[in-house]
C-alpha cells in the first residue's frame, strides 16, 4: 500500500479494537523505527496485549490501519507473520516435550528442514543457556528457562521485528536482569524489539522510546528522558546542619531560585523543584553567604513511577509526602 510508511519497523494508525462496549485499543497511533527498542508501558488491563496480538496478525483489526515493514497486517498477515516473532505474557512451550524437541517443533512449524530445525534449535539452547537442559521435559523447567524457552521458539527463522508482550512479569530480579541482557543482545544483532511492560524501571532502562498507554489509549510518548521532563523539573533536596535555620534557608531559596521550597516532615530537609541544575550552584553559594551549614544535597530527576502517576492520574497517585517518603526509600 502506498500510503504506509514502509521505513518503519511498526506503524499503526488509530487503532481500535472493541470487545462489546470496551473499546479495549482506543485508536493508537505508533511509529516504531528499525532497530529500536520500543516500550509499550501499561498498568494491567491498559490494552497491550491486545495491541500486540493485532500487530501480530493473531486477532482482527476492528479499526485503524496496521504495517509492519511496510507491510499491511491485515491484507498482507502472511508476509507480516514471516517477519515477526512474539513471546506471550504466557509461554507456548508444550510441557511434556523437552526443550529441543519444542525447539525442533516450531523450527518444523515455520518451514525448516528437520536437519534446519535441529541445528537451530542447539544454536539458540546455547545462546539462552539451555543446552544442559534440552533433554528434559519443559514442565521440569523453572519459570525463568520457561519464559528463555519461549523467547528461542519465537525467535527460530530469526525474525526482524520481535514483540515481546510483558517478558520479565513475575520473574525474580536476577532472572529479569538475564532477560535484560537476552533483549539487547537481540538489538545489537540487528532485531526490532516492542516490548510491552508494567514495569516502569525495565522500560526506564531499555527502551529507547516508550508509549505510555491507559484505558486504551496513549497518554504521552517519547525517551525516558523527555518523559521524565513532561512531569516537571529536577528537584533540589537539602539537609541543613541546623533545623533552626529552616524557615531563612527557605527565603534564601525563594528568591535565588523563584519557587517555594517544602519542607519535609523532619524538618531539616527542603525540597525545591528546579527547572535548570546549574542553579544549584548559585543556591549554595547564597545560602553561604546567609551563614546557613548545608549538610547534604541531592539534586533528583522525576522517576518514571512519578511520570506515570502524573500522566494517567491515577488515584493511586500518593500524597506529596508519600512521594518524599519513597525518594528518600529509594
Ligand atoms: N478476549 C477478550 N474478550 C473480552 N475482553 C477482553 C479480551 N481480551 C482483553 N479484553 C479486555 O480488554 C482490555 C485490555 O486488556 P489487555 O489487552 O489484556 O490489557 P493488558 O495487556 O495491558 O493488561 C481489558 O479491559 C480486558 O478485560
Ligand atoms: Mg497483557
Amino acid at each position: 500500500m502506498t500510503s504506509i510508511d514502509d521505513s518503519a519497523a511498526v506503524m499503526a494508525r488509530g487503532l481500535v479494537k472493541t470487545f462489546g462496549a470496551n473499546r479495549a485499543v482506543d485508536a493508537i497511533d505508533l511509529e516504531v523505527r528499525r532497530g529500536e527498542i520500543f516500550g509499550v508501558l501499561g498498568p494491567n488491563g491498559a490494552g497491550k496485549t491486545t495491541m500486540v496480538r493485532m500487530l501480530a496478525t493473531l486477532l482482527p483489526i476492528d479499526g485503524g490501519r496496521a504495517s509492519v515493514l511496510g507491510h499491511d497486517v491485515a491484507h498482507e498477515a502472511h508476509i507480516v507473520r514471516q517477519l515477526i516473532g512474539l513471546t506471550g505474557q504466557y509461554a507456548s512451550v508444550d510441557e511434556d516435550l523437552t526443550g529441543s524437541e519444542n525447539l525442533r517443533l516450531f523450527g518444523r512449524l515455520r518451514g525448516l528442514s528437520r536437519s534446519a530445525a535441529r541445528g537451530r534449535a542447539e544454536t539458540l539452547l546455547e545462546q539462552f543457556g539451555l543446552s544442559d537442559a534440552a533433554g528434559r521435559p519443559a514442565r521440569t523447567y523453572s519459570g525463568g528457562m520457561r519464559r528463555r524457552l519461549d523467547l528461542a521458539a519465537s525467535l527460530i527463522t530469526r525474525p526482524p521485528v520481535i514483540f515481546l508482550d510483558e517478558p520479565t512479569t513475575g520473574l525474580d530480579p536476577r532472572t529479569r536482569g538475564q532477560m535484560w541482557t537476552t533483549i539487547r543482545t537481540l538489538v545489537d544483532e540487528g532485531a526490532t524489539i516492542v516490548l510491552t511492560t508494567q514495569y516502569l524501571d525495565e522500560a526506564d532502562q531499555l527502551a529507547d522510546r516508550i508509549a505510555v498507554i491507559d484505558h486504551g489509549t496513549k497518554v504521552a510518548e517519547g525517551t525516558p528522558d523527555q518523559l521524565k521532563t513532561l512531569v516537571g523539573s529536577s528537584t533540589l533536596q537539602l539537609t541543613l546542619t541546623d533545623p533552626m535555620q529552616l524557615s531563612a534557608a527557605a527565603s534564601v531559596l525563594q528568591q535565588v531560585i523563584g519557587e517555594t521550597p517544602a519542607p519535609t516532615p523532619e524538618l531539616v530537609r527542603l525540597t525545591v523543584p528546579l527547572a535548570d541544575a546549574d542553579r544549584t550552584a548559585d543556591a549554595l553559594i547564597a545560602l553561604r553567604e546567609n551563614g546557613i551549614g548545608v549538610e547534604s544535597l541531592a539534586v533528583q530527576k522525576p522517576s518514571l513511577d512519578e511520570v506515570f502517576l502524573a500522566l494517567t492520574g491515577k488515584d493511586t497517585e500518593p500524597s506529596a509526602t508519600d512521594v518524599q517518603t519513597r525518594k528518600e526509600v529509594a
